[in-house]
């Protein structure tokens, strides 16, 4: 059985969060919310919790986990020596949703590091994590609190639907204000890396170290690299399923008004095939469905791509839930800002791109 303990996410009762802190003290796994999602906690020095935690998740043992701490002193006891630009990223961006890839300290158990020489750091920003790991007193590992490969929970229910029963505890704090995960920067490499996209944009990275690099872009963003008409995507990467819904997933790429146009044909086609069609849409997106029989998960305007990362993943899940067959979407082109994570995170939802002239 799950215990689910419901608290303010502003001020958390501190005997409930006591409780949780004990448990993962000893050894058990509690999901609690950060300012991203939901995570899956367990005691990061304790390799039988950690353990515990892949099996609970489902996860490849080969897959890293990054390991959350109150404050930035805690950070030297986790690393064998701190980079030159730790300090200043932590002073600027700490709490809050970065991670930094530094060199491992021998006290971090390789199941955290997945093998590696390097581990994951970050201080969340939210209350109720910030006051579980200062009432734990230890550093906690913390993936995503879903099972692995559907998408990250932003809602303690999306926690319950993947893991109940499987975990010791799920502290309720309602949702999450970011809604994707953190920014991955490596530290180790020179100059420092982007390996994950977020909520710290690359902007912002880049007004405390200049010289930080990014991923590739997916194809159809600020470099284009189109895939022809209905052909499956060509780069491994994005076919990752980190991030994905159970339907197969299409975007639409070109011209706004054409992209439409041809979202609303392939869904009048999938569903004279018999299909049940979902369309993630923005508002804007939304009037051009008109009449057309598709369940619609709206994420809002284009004007807010807060509210846009913010209710991501729920709208995935809500087609999951609707037991959608196929699910559509028109891709956005804009890579400034948060806008980057949530085009990284829609490409690797999704199974096939196609480019609309
Ligand atoms: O916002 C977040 O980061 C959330 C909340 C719970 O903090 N956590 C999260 O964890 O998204 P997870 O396990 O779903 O994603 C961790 C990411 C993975 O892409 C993993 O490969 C990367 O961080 N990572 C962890 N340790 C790493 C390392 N030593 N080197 C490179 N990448 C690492
Ligand atoms: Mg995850």
């Amino acid at each position: 059985m799950t215990e689910v303990v419901r608290v303010d996410p502003a001020r958390p009762n501190l005997k409930d969060i006591s409780r949780a802190a004990d448990c993962l003290r000893r050894g058990g796994l509690v999901a609690f919310p950060t300012e991203t999602v939901y995570g899956l906690g367990a005691h990061a020095l304790d390799r039988a919790a950690v353990q515990r935690l892949f099996e609970a998740k489902g996860r490849p043992a080969n897959d890293p986990l990054i390991v959350h701490i109150s404050a930035f002193d805690q950070l030297a006891a986790l690393v064998a020596a701190l980079p030159e630009q730790a300090a200043p990223l932590a002073a600027r961006f700490w709490p809050g949703p970065l991670t930094l890839v530094m060199r491992r300290a021998p006290s971090v158990p390789l199941e955290v590091t997945a093998g590696r020489d390097t581990v994951a750091v970050r201080v969340p920003a939210h209350p109720v994590a910030h006051a579980l790991l200062l009432a734990a007193s230890v550093p906690v590992a913390a993936p995503s609190a879903n099972l692995f490969s559907r998408p990250s929970p932003t809602r303690a229910a999306h926690v319950l639907d993947d893991l109940d029963g499987r975990i010791d505890m799920l502290v309720d704090g309602g949702p999450t204000q970011v809604g994707v995960e953190s920014t991955v920067l490596d530290l180790t490499v020179d100059p420092p890396a982007v390996l994950r996209p977020g909520a710290v944009s690359v902007e912002m990275l880049r007004t405390v170290v200049p010289a930080v690099r990014l991923p590739p872009s997916p194809p159809g963003g600020t470099r284009p690299t189109y895939v022809g008409d209905g052909e499956p995507m060509a780069s491994p990467g994005l076919l990752s399923k980190h991030y994905a819904p159970r339907a197969p997933m299409t975007i639409y790429q070109g011209d706004p008004a054409a992209v439409r146009q041809a979202l609303r044909a392939a869904a009048g086609e999938a569903i004279a095939a018999g299909q049940r069609v979902g369309v993630l849409a923005t508002a804007e997106d939304a009037p051009m469905l008109n009449g057309v029989p598709v369940v619609i998960a709206e994420l809002g305007s284009e004007d807010d791509v807060e509210a846009i990362a913010a209710g991501l993943y729920a709208a995935l899940r809500q087609l999951d839930a609707a037991q959608v067959d196929t699910i559509l979407m028109r891709d956005v082109s804009r890579e400034e800002g948060l806008w980057r994570a949530v085009r990284d995170r829609i490409h690797r939802a999704a199974t096939r791109v196609v480019s609309v002239s």
